[in-house]
Parts: C-alpha cells; structure tokens; sequence
C-alpha cells in the first residue's frame, strides 16, 4: 500500500502520544466534595462509597490541608444535619453558627487560599429530604427561593467564595445574587448548579447525608433526562441572572450536554462526576471487572474532552496521585 496520510504514526509510542494528546488533566480542574458531620473524631465510611468518608470538622481540616498541599485549590462542602434541627422551613440552614458556617470558617481559616464551595439546597435541612420547602406534597417555589437567599447570604458572611444552589428551583440565582449585591458580598461567586437532571445516580449521596426524599421524587425541579435543549435555557437563564460558573450534573451519561453548553456559553463549565458514578467504578473493580485507576482516568479525560473546565469529583484526590 501506498498511503498519503497514517494516522497511526501519531499514536507510535507514548512519547508521540503525550506530545499530539488534546486534554490534559491538572490537580486545578478538581473540586472535591467533603462530607462534614458533628462532633469529634468521626470518620465514618459511607457504605454505598466505598473508600469515602464523612468526617466531623477536626478531621475535615486535615483532608483540606492535604488536599491543598497536593495542589486541589476548590472543596465542595455538604453537611451532615442532625435529625433534630430538621423542619419544613429548613431554617438551620441559615443559621450563622450552624455546621455548614462553622465549617466554611475552620476551612478558611485553616486554608485561606482553598476555595470554599458550598451546596445551596435545603434537603440535607428538610424533614421531607426535598431540596425546597413543601406545601400539601408540593415543592413551593417561590418561599423557597426566599429560604435560599437567606442560607447563600449566611454562607457569604461565613467567608464561603461560592455558593452552589443545586435545587433548581425557578429564579434563585438572580434572587441569592440581588441579595448578595444588597448585603455587600461583592465578592461571593455563584457557581450554578445549571443542568441538574433528576438521576438515580444521586442515590449514594443521600446515603451519605441521609437525605433521601421522604415521599415522590424530585422530578418536579431536577430536569428530565430526556431533555437537551431545555438544559440550554435553563443554562442560559442562570447565567443572565448572575452565574459565574455553570454545571452539568451527572457527568458520564451527560458528556452530550457538557458539550452543547460548553458550546454555547462564555462562562467556566463546570461538570459533577456524581456519587453513583463513583460507585460503579468502585463496585467493579472490588468484583475484579475494571482496572479502577485506568477507569479514574478514562472517566475524568473523557468528562474534560466534553467540555468541562472543572470537575468536581470523589476521585479529586486518586486522580492528582495517578497523574503524578
Ligand atoms: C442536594 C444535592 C444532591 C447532590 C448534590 N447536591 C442530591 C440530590 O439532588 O438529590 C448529588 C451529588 C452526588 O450524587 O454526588 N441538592
């Protein structure tokens, strides 16, 4: 044969390889995720993740000084809600001494240059496990809105340099960046949660937090799987009412839609590699049926390749010591 072009001559050997290779995975494109719960001493696996802890806040700092020192400049923090402080209002959420608030001041005082995320929904807060406020089995939009307002601004006054609202009720990113503006946080980015599909790979997650709805599903918020252009509109909505960074979550049954928005906007893409993707990698390389550290990879790559800029991710801490 006598060919004009051989592609594999790009792809000889890992030399070539590294040289020609599109996407590149750096510590800086992780946000890791951290369970917080109480007290002292607590370092409790989560059954459904396996090698994932949550931890109460003394060990938590540890995990945010090793993280940093490994070069992971973003924490996402969720914590843990004793089953008491839990009511309808969700009002334990804004609470300037609550968990979350002394949590994002330990980490910031531990780390000041880590970047501190925190998730903006009430179900971890809510009796019901719903992320808004609920009225005769419904998920009330708009008094919702008004509870996620008052826990972003408790985060900001906590120190936090972004808050998450991962609810996706209707408005809220306009209305926490009004009230931002209106208390002088002038610096507390807003990374939406832009594209967040109604997914069963949440479930490990609410194992974690013991936040799993208490009736129906959340279908009625969260987006339909089987929607594309509607993660565009939801996507460009947050973005005009004051997004700085946009995310697609899950992340591995949604490269399509990492792609599209990636495509269509001028802000940071974010992605989130959820818990139940987590699992899966996890669940067949203990049954010996994938190589988990060349899964960890495939999975991150394939996830930046799509269009994510950043990636929050319970690898976050395997991926930084693979690359090495
Ligand atoms: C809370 C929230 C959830 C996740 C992040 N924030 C759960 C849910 O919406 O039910 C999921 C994260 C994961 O599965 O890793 N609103």
């Amino acid at each position: 044969m006598h060919l004009q072009r051989r592609n594999r001559i790009l792809r000889t050997n890992a030399s070539i390889r590294s040289l020609v290779a599109e996407t590149i995975l750096t510590p800086a494109d992780f946000i890791a995720p951290l369970f917080i719960d109480e007290g002292k001493n607590v370092v409790f696996e989560i059954p459904s993740m396996s090698g994932y802890y949550r931890r109460s806040l003394d060990g938590t700092i540890k995990e945010v000084k090793e993280l940093w020192s490994m070069g992971i400049k973003a924490v996402l923090i969720f914590i843990k809600c004793d089953d008491k402080l839990k009511d309808n209002t969700g009002k334990e959420a804004w609470n300037d001494n609550g968990l979350m608030q002394q949590s994002i001041k330990a980490i910031k005082d531990a780390v000041p240059e880590m970047i501190v995320m925190t998730d903006v929904a009430l179900d971890p807060y809510s009796i019901y496990g719903h992320d808004g406020i609920v009225e005769n089995n419904k998920i009330i939009n708009d008094a919702t809105v008004d509870a996620l307002v008052k826990m972003s601004i408790s985060h900001a006054k906590a120190g936090a340099d972004f808050v998450a609202p991962s609810d996706m009720m209707d408005g809220r990113i306009g209305a926490i960046r009004k009230g931002l503006e209106e208390n002088n946080f002038t610096n507390t980015g807003i990374m939406s949660y832009s594209a967040k599909y109604a997914s069963c790979f949440y479930g490990p997650f609410r194992d974690a937090l013991d936040s799993a709805p208490g009736f129906g599903d959340k279908k009625t918020y969260q987006m339909d799987y089987a929607n594309r252009i509607e993660a565009i509109k939801e996507t460009l909505m947050d973005i005009e009412e004051g997004a700085d960074i946009v995310m697609i979550k899950p992340a591995m049954a949604y490269l399509d839609i990492i792609r599209e928005i990636k495509n269509s906007v001028t802000v940071p893409v974010s992605a989130y590699h959820v818990s139940g993707e987590y699992a899966m990698i996890k669940a067949a390389a203990k049954m010996g049926w994938i190589n988990e550290e060349k899964a960890i990879i495939e999975s991150l790559t394939s996830i930046k390749r799509a269009g994510a800029d950043l990636i929050a991710t319970y690898f976050a801490k395997d991926a930084v010591r693979l690359l090495k």
